[in-house]
């Protein structure tokens, strides 16, 4: 390889996360649109008003994604906005589109098999989404594994998912 040649493939890797990252683009997505709704679904009914529900941890709009979530996801943010300032976490969180595209991020990084059934699949994601990185093995809160399971067993019966 070229001099020049691995000069710029440097160059690209070393630019192109902060490029992902500012503009909002999410290169790869491992989460199916159906799996987000049963996602969204069990952790806020889909209720995609704008709110945080706890000012502490944040948990903002319709993922109820968490400052933490949003820092590991990328600091994704919408309009150009800079990651650094005070409402980019909340305006991303809060925008369903920008909140889609951190969850994205947030599987894409910690992908893991949390029921140990041999597969990565949406029962993995929904675990990973409520429970963080680190502790998805755990029980789920009985009122999110039952949205959840009823949204999914929905979709199956309709030969999706
Ligand atoms: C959505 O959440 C807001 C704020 O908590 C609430 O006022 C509203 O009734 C909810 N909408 C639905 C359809 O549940």
């Amino acid at each position: 390889m070229s001099f020049e040649v691995e000069y710029m493939l440097c160059l690209l890797l070393a630019v192109s996360p902060s490029l992902v990252q500012s503009q909002g683009h999410v290169i790869d997505k491992p989460v199916t649109e159906l799996c987000l709704t049963c996602i969204c679904e069990a952790i806020s009914g889909c209720n995609a008003t704008r709110i945080c529900t706890s000012p502490e941890k944040g948990t903002c709009g319709i993922f109820r994604i968490t400052w933490a979530y949003w820092v590991d996801a990328g600091k994704l943010t919408i309009d150009g906005e800079h990651p650094e300032s005070e409402r980019a976490f909340i305006n991303c969180a809060n925008d369903p589109h920008c909140a889609a595209n951190l969850v994205q991020n947030y599987m894409k990084k910690f992908n893991q098999d949390c029921n140990d059934d041999g597969e990565m699949d949406c029962h993995d994601y929904a675990r990973i989404h409520k429970l963080g990185a680190y502790g998805c093995q755990a029980d789920l809160p009985y009122n999110y594994q039952s949205v959840f399971d009823e949204c999914i067993e929905n979709y199956e019966d309709q030969g999706l998912e």
